[in-house]
């Protein structure tokens, strides 16, 4: 069944959706992008989302498309529309469409496409057996901590792990672990010290990364920001990531080496279900 999907300005069968070729999203990645979970017909951390949105915008001088406000009425028409109960829902704003050019244009429009996945995103497989995951190089540009839709390297990244046989790549810079190809990492030290990166600019600044870290602190676990490496998390007692999708989720082997017993570890099954709980009391 065709979706109804969000073109600037207009609700439109998704095979009627369309987009100029001169969209700078299609010729220079020159956009930014964000999905946020549905449960239940309820959108997940909208504000964190959008916060994290405008930053996006602002770090790249592009103009915002519309109201916050209004970007929140056409997540809830599109998930109305769709009759989205479980899933995602994407959006991307590109610079706009221009002759092109390297320099940014001017007085141009940017490109507001919002769409909905029907996804099962409750009872996901991975949480009951974990994932394996390899080490790569990250080869991603500076700016880790804008949300570009420039995904050439984490797409590279999943294709290497897939080869591999391993669900997911953990990216590696300088010797230290980054990111996953599109999650935060963690270890589970053995005194339980859960170990994630520093924000900065290597990482995204995952928004469900900050809102589990806020459930462990009120969990009274102890948290270190700071880099860590593939030695060190092959040793941890647990490994884990997060993201809008996923929410916690455990990793039980990083390059052919087992974590911990090689199950999904208790912290991150604790973090999922108190993380759950605490963002279903502000979904919108
Ligand atoms: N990815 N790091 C990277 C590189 C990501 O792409 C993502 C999200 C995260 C987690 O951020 P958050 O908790 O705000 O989702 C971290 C999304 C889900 C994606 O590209 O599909």
């Amino acid at each position: 069944m065709s979706r109804i999907v969000y073109v600037n300005g207009e609700y439109l069968p998704e095979e009627n959706a369309t987009i100029s070729i001169f969209d700078r999203g299609f010729l220079f990645a020159d956009g930014v992008y964000e999905v946020t979970s549905v449960i239940d017909g309820k959108i997940l951390a909208f504000d964190g989302h959008v916060e994290r949105l405008q930053r996006s915008l602002r770090e790249l001088q592009m103009d915002t498309p519309c109201t916050m406000e209004e970007l929140e009425a056409i997540h809830r028409e599109l998930i109305v529309r769709n009759n989205l109960v479980e899933g995602l829902i994407y959006l991307q704003v590109t610079r706009g469409a221009a002759d092109r050019d390297f320099a940014f244009p001017v007085g141009v429009k940017p490109s507001l496409v919002l769409f909905t996945q029907a996804k099962n995103i409750l009872n996901n497989p991975v949480v009951e057996n974990g994932i394996k995951v390899i080490s790569i190089p990250d080869i991603r540009w500076h700016r880790r901590d804008i949300k570009t839709v420039q995904l050439l390297a984490p797409s590279l990244g999943k294709m290497a792990a897939k080869a591999a046989g391993a669900d997911d790549a953990w990216l590696v810079e300088d010797g230290f672990v980054t990111e996953g190809t599109s999650n935060n990492v963690y270890i589970v030290k053995k005194d339980g010290t859960i170990v994630t990166r520093n924000l900065s600019t290597d990482i995204l600044h995952g928004i469900t990364r900050a809102a589990v870290l806020k459930c462990a602190n009120e969990a009274q676990m102890k948290i270190e920001e700071r880099p860590f490496t593939i030695a060190e998390a092959q040793d941890a007692a647990e490994a884990f990531f997060t993201s809008a999708s996923a929410f916690a989720c455990s990793v039980v082997e990083i390059d052919g080496v087992k974590i911990g017993n090689g199950t999904p570890g208790e912290t991150a099954k604790r973090l999922r279900e108190i993380y759950l709980i605490e963002t279903m009391k502000t979904a919108k």
